[in-house]
């Protein structure tokens, strides 16, 4: 036998229980699509790409996963023992081992599948089959065993007697196959079951009357056999998926206050000694360095975050935070907003498409929008950066150490120079020019004797 493994992913099923318009295999679980944890898992096990069987949405799936993978296509849903003759070509001239697992089991971890084909490899078995015990295995094939508790077949629930779905024992969906007699098998599975349908797991008892040694793997943790058939089983495979990161994220120094609430994408980098509190969420390519703090509320997608950062019951959506920048409560920084060391950005204030130099402070209700502003500028409460004429977005400018008085408009484009100082409640239209201050509102008149003019006094 050579030590060649072939990996066949199944994932043409029309996935039906998830009622969604979206391919199963494309949901997401904790940031990362279902169909990528799989392949994340199977791809260490082999230098040959893994076939996919794709029927149902199989443009979509074949777009999202590209080039990690061959594709073969199931035209009909016939059930997963027709799914896996698919491949028959592709595979005929393999004397090695065939690994088969689903695109809806995306806890696997690569070293669970790496010690599972080599307890195949070690056995003399024609198939092995990874299996979990579980209270309750509704929904799953059970294991069926002799008394001597030799494996004998795998049933499906809906063909189980009474006495077989009593069985706690499941088939996860993953198993490793000699390639030849797996396919010599398949020739011989009929679809005279419930479902109608030809389902490798028959292989097994096929193999068996036929004299070939079939034997079961068991795992520890039935955790990582899930499949995700409805919303229901993929709330709890992100919920366990979250556990998994946070764990990680907790063993490599971050602190979570309250790792049960708090919902971190599997791709996002943090770094230690950072505080994170409950009810925080952090998704997509989000970067965080060491000690900051992030409290309740907060919800970080897509940002590069420095170290020292305070971060109040703020969203940050595609943003840059350098180091020892304070943000919110209550504050909303957009797509490329880039705010330099020592930054605050208090409670009510929006910044999008803006740079802010270091030790630039805006503490309250106020809108930066497509503006660069430099270091060490007071940014007044209630200044709005009037950025857009309804058809066209102006860049603003303001130079370092400026003063803008509170309540000021800046019309863009302007351009308010380095120590330039504008009046509290001022409209800007015009360039302010170096050490000038801008007065841009009406003059006050104070109207004498009017309270007696007042209707209530008459
Ligand atoms: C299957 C197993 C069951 C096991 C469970 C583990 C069969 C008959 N049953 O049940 O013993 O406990 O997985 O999660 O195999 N697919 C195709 N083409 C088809 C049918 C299915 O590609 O014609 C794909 C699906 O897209 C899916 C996988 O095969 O990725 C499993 O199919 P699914 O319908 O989810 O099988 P289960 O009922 O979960
Ligand atoms: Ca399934």
């Amino acid at each position: 036998m050579s030590d060649e493994v072939n990996v066949i992913v199944l994932a043409a099923g029309n996935g039906s229980r998830m009622k969604s318009k979206t391919p199963k295999v494309l949901h997401n679980v904790a940031g990362k699509v279902m169909i990528d944890w799989v392949l994340d898992a199977v791809e260490p096990l082999s230098k040959n790409k893994p076939i996919m069987i794709v029927g149902v949405g199989a443009q979509r799936v074949q777009e999202h996963v590209g080039s990690r993978s061959e594709f073969v296509l199931q035209a009909e849903q016939l059930g997963t023992g027709h799914a896996v003759q698919q491949a028959k070509e592709h595979l005929a001239e393999s004397t090695g081992v065939t690994l088969i697992m689903s695109g809806d089991t995306p806890m696997f971890q690569p070293e669970t599948l790496a010690e599972f084909v080599l307890e195949h490899n070690r056995s003399n078995n024609a198939v092995t089959v990874l299996t979990a015990v579980t209270d309750d295995p509704t929904g799953y094939g059970r294991i069926v065993r002799a008394d001597d508790d030799t494996v004998i077949k795998i049933v499906e629930q809906k063909d189980a007697s009474i006495t077989e779905r009593r069985i706690q024992e499941i088939n996860t969906g993953v198993y490793i196959f000699d390639n030849k007699l797996l396919f010599e098998a398949l020739a011989l599975v009929k679809n005279n079951n419930v479902q109608g349908e030809y389902y490798l797991p028959d292989t097994l008892d096929i193999l068996r009357q036929a004299g070939m040694q079939i034997g079961a793997y068991t795992l520890q943790n039935f955790t990582e056999s899930l499949g995700v058939n409805d919303r229901v089983a993929l709330s709890i495979a992100n919920r366990v998926m979250h556990q998994r990161i946070n764990h990680q994220l907790m063993v490599a120094g971050v602190e979570l206050l309250d790792p049960e609430s708090t919902y971190i994408d599997a791709d996002v980098v943090i770094g230690p000694d950072t505080i994170i509190e409950g009810g925080v969420t952090i998704l997509g390519r989000t970067v965080i360095g060491q000690n900051n703090v992030i409290t309740q509320g907060s919800r970080i997608v897509d940002s590069t975050i420095g170290n020292d950062n305070v971060i109040t019951a703020s969203h940050v959506e595609t943003a840059i935070l350098q180091n020892n920048v304070t943000v919110g409560p209550y504050a909303h920084l957009r797509p490329q907003a880039n705010l330099g060391d020592d930054v605050h950005v208090g409670n009510f204030v929006e910044i999008k498409q803006a740079t802010l130099g270091s030790n630039t402070k805006a503490g309250h209700l106020t809108y930066i929008g497509n503006a660069v502003v430099g270091k060490d500028v007071n940014i007044g409460a209630g200044t709005i950066f009037v950025n857009y004429d309804g058809v066209n977005k102006f860049t603003s400018t303001i130079g370092d150490h400026a003063f803008i008085g509170s309540n000021t408009k800046i019309i863009a484009p302007v351009d308010i120079a380095t120590e330039a100082i504008t009046a509290a409640g001022s409209t800007i239209t015009d360039d302010v020019p170096s050490h000038a201050m801008a007065i841009a509102r009406t003059r006050q008149i104070n109207k004498t004797d009017f309270w007696e003019r007042m209707p209530h006094k008459k």
